[in-house]
């Protein structure tokens, strides 16, 4: 019996009710880029994708929403940087404004996610405090902490820490409840991996380590050779206070998204970089490939692997365009 051949006629419904995954908007979060003043600045590296002020970002989201896509993760850019990121709590820099702005005008329609990092606001562009040439972990968590605080207070519904400092979850967490902000959601990058895969982002926020101290993240960043190393981050994370886990990026990572899901207990977020954007869109531009279909095998796989969130430059495409399946 078992070895019958499996010549079923499999229709395109059977397929569909027998599809052990699927994609829906409800999993899909967009991401966008705050700067200060009006209008937009289209970003070379991410075709379709562009660095907004306050009226163009409201415009988007607003586009966004209407679509189906409920869900943002907002990053600051600005050219205020100095060594120890402080733009990142000022109340009137870009991400704050952003946030502030987004919650007044759609409230509990739009779900807010603000990045945490002193990447985008430090003059040597990495993401903790640099002493004596070298990234120093513990002394970067106040300054994550005190952002932290500052975009809750802005509004923001879920903090999302992309530094990679250890500790920074429960020090976030410790902060955001002395001011009362026990409401607030953490998704923390727990295995995010020092990648290739970034490139066109660090051009979106002007965020490239520069000419002071190391020369990569490799010393706060994961190792792409380790995997049993990512689910003890995400483990230590989730005690830490950390309410969705996510793996960073994801193509290259599906072992590790896989891995991480088994062994926590809260939903995992996968988040599609701007490198895995970027090669769809070349390879697409090329004539190579079928764009939809591309990211639909690209959305599959993470989904496939464990993810239950994409956090993803290609949200919106995909509504447009109705690449999903409802
Ligand atoms: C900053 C940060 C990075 C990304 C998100 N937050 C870049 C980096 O670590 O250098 C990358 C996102 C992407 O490539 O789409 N800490």
């Amino acid at each position: 019996m078992n070895d019958r051949p499996r010549r079923l006629r499999r229709t395109a419904a059977l397929r569909d009710l027998c599809a052990e995954t699927r994609l829906s908007r409800h999993a899909l979060v967009q991401p966008h880029f705050a700067i200060a003043g009006s209008g937009e600045q289209p970003i070379d590296a991410l075709p379709g994708i562009a660095r907004m002020g306050e009226d163009a970002l409201l415009r988007r989201i607003e586009r966004d929403r209407e679509l189906g896509i409920a869900s943002t993760l907002l990053f600051g850019v600005t050219s205020h940087k100095d060594p120890l990121g402080r733009t990142g709590e000022d109340p009137e820099g870009p991400l704050h404004r952003a946030v502030r702005a987004v919650k007044r005008r759609f409230g509990a329609d739009v779900t807010v996610m603000a990045d945490v990092c002193l990447c985008t606001y430090t003059d040597h562009g990495h993401c903790g405090v640099l002493e004596h040439g070298e990234v120093h972990n513990d002394k970067s968590l106040p300054l994550l902490a005190a952002q932290a605080v500052s975009l809750a207070a802005a509004g923001a519904d879920v903090i999302a820490p992309s530094d990679m400092m250890d500790g920074r979850v429960r020090a976030i967490r410790q902060a955001l409840d002395a001011a009362h902000f026990e409401d607030r959601a953490i998704m923390s990058y727990a295995a995010k991996y020092a990648s290739n895969f970034y490139g066109p982002f660090r051009q979106a926020a002007d965020s490239a380590p520069r000419d002071q101290g190391p020369k990569d993240r490799k010393s706060y960043q994961m190792d792409c050779r380790n995997r049993a190393e990512a689910v003890r981050e995400a483990l230590l994370d989730q005690q830490e206070g950390a309410d969705i886990l996510m793996v960073k990026p994801a193509l290259a990572y599906l072992d590790v998204i896989a891995d991480v899901a088994a062994a926590v207990d809260r939903p995992v977020a996968a988040y599609l970089v701007s490198g895995e954007y970027a090669a769809i869109e070349l390879l697409a531009s090329a004539g190579l490939a079928d764009r939809g279909a591309l990211v639909r095998e690209h959305f599959t796989a993470v989904r496939r692997a464990g993810a239950s969130i994409l956090i993803t430059y290609h949200a919106r495409a995909a509504l447009e365009h109705r690449w999903l399946d409802d």
